[in-house]
């Protein structure tokens, strides 16, 4: 299995990309923050299979933290990342540094308005003007063709879409389906985390929306009774801290009191000092 190359700086990583454009190869691109595991190798994988080159940038993004969040904790395991990359097939690692990404005088921020304040915007208020400004950057860094997300960052998901399609990037954005363990855990850098005893608590954030799966499916349409169902059923568990169980517009991510086309129910729940989050997409007919 050929080893990827890595590449650390913005002038390679764009002479790599423009020697693949004018070999005619498409370009999939993969973008993360390392501590790589199944989900993101499953994005990999797909890039892959529907592109002729990939790159895959691995970048903690300080802009995305938070003052009081894990920026410097953030796990950092590029030797198993690499090992990954290579096993999935990337071609090419992008793996800067902050002062390569961010000049000490930036203060260009991209920002898509109104969609990054609800849901997780609410307790991480610049995290998404961190992810877009990052993203944008890695776009003209990288130009690909494709590049891949995860649908369990699903509010992510849908500002990258909007951040795409108003800056005419003309970059097809691939949701992928969310990976998760064995008993139904999304995987996520930050399950390492958790004790053996918080991860079993864990398990509450897919049960709650398996629940509202099924009490949709049953015709329950109430989108306050639904949450304050699953509300009560997280809150059994004795260290489990609910930031949010919202049920939206997928579209719009705007508070549904009825629910009625494409629905997304998400999730984001404290548990001891790990803040997980989880989604599910319910699709109805529109009234
Ligand atoms: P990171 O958390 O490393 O995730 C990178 C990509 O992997 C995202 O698109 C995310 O949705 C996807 N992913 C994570 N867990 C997944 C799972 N269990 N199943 C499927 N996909 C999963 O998201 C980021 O990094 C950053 O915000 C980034 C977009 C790289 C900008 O810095």
């Amino acid at each position: 299995m050929p080893e990827p190359l890595i590449i650390k700086t913005v002038a390679d990583m764009s002479r790599w990309s423009k020697d693949q454009f004018k070999a005619g190869r498409t370009i999939g691109f993969v973008p993360t923050m390392g501590a790589l595991h199944a989900g993101h190798r499953g994005l990999i994988e797909r890039a892959r299979r529907e592109n002729d080159a990939v790159a895959v940038s691995i970048f903690v993004n300080p802009t995305q933290f938070g003052p009081h969040e894990d920026f410097h904790k953030y796990p950092r395991t590029f030797d198993a990342d690499r090992k990954l990359c290579a096993e999935a097939g990337a071609d090419c690692i992008f793996f800067p540094d902050v002062k390569e990404m961010y000049d000490q005088d930036a203060r260009t921020w991209v920002e898509v308005g109104g969609l990054g304040d609800t849901l997780c915007g609410l307790s991480r208020p610049s995290h998404f003007r961190g992810v877009t400004t990052v993203v944008a950057k890695l776009f003209n860094i990288v130009r690909p063709d494709r590049a891949y997300f995860g649908q369990k960052d699903a509010q992510q998901l849908r500002i990258l879409e909007v951040l795409t399609r108003d800056l005419c990037f003309g970059i097809e954005i691939v949701p992928c389906e969310t990976v998760r363990e064995p008993d139904g855990l999304a995987l996520s850098s930050r399950n390492q985390y958790l004790s053996p005893d918080e991860r079993q608590q864990a398990l509450c954030l897919l049960r709650a929306l398996e629940y509202c799966k099924k009490r949709v499916a049953a015709g329950e349409r109430d989108a306050m009774k639904l949450s304050g169902e699953m509300a009560g059923m997280i809150e059994k568990e004795p260290d489990a801290e609910i930031d949010y169980v919202a049920l939206v517009d997928a579209e719009t991510l705007d508070d549904l009191h009825t629910l009625s086309g494409e629905v997304l129910v998400a999730l984001a729940v404290k548990i001891g000092n790990t803040r997980l989050i989880d989604n599910v997409r319910i699709s109805l007919p529109k009234p």
